[in-house]
């Protein structure tokens, strides 16, 4: 059984994660994909809602689960026995720092980084830049799942003065 890890903060899911998600789950027999829960970041959704979200994206994938982490993602793929890392690449400046964390997670465990080139479609697409544009009012709908880009007017909606 080949199992992998799609790990992320999903802040919220965007179609490039999706894409990247959907691909993993061609590649590999089954596909975890895994929030970082990292209580020192200020996120625009709680774990729980960004768990609910990837949970109500992904239910069309039968080999695609949800799961989070706090802590070394490496600690989470040996709980779970996986051995692979699936990232997505937007461009050369993802780069650097994902070659980087690579070397360092295949350091800290028995664990292959899988990079995905993104579609081109997507590859501009960014979940701090989707929060940004849509904090401005910017119509980001074609750029997230519907119910997302619903929950994140709801959400920035809140936050106005
Ligand atoms: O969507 P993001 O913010 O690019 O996701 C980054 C994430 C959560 C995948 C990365 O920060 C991570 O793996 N964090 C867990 C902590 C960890 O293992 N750090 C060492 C990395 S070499």
């Amino acid at each position: 059984m080949r199992k992998a890890v799609c790990p992320g903060s999903f802040d919220p899911v965007t179609n490039g994660h999706l894409d990247i998600v959907a691909r993993a789950a061609t590649l590999f027999d089954e596909v975890v994909v895994a929030v970082g829960v990292n209580a020192s970041k200020r996120r625009l959704f709680t774990a729980q809602e960004r768990i609910e979200m990837l949970t109500e994206v992904c239910a069309g994938y039968p080999n695609v689960s949800i799961g989070s982490f706090e802590g070394l993602l490496t600690d989470f793929c040996r709980e779970r026995g996986v051995h692979a890392i699936v990232k997505g690449l937007r461009a050369v400046s993802d780069f650097d720092y994902e070659l980087q964390m690579a070397q360092m997670n295949s350091r800290l465990a028995d664990v292959e980084t899988v990079f995905v080139p993104t579609s081109p479609e997507w590859s501009f697409l960014a979940s701090s830049l989707v929060k940004e544009v849509a904090s401005y009012g910017g119509d980001v709908s074609a750029l997230v799942p519907d119910f997302v880009n619903d929950a994140l007017v709801a959400r920035l909606g809140e936050s106005a003065p």
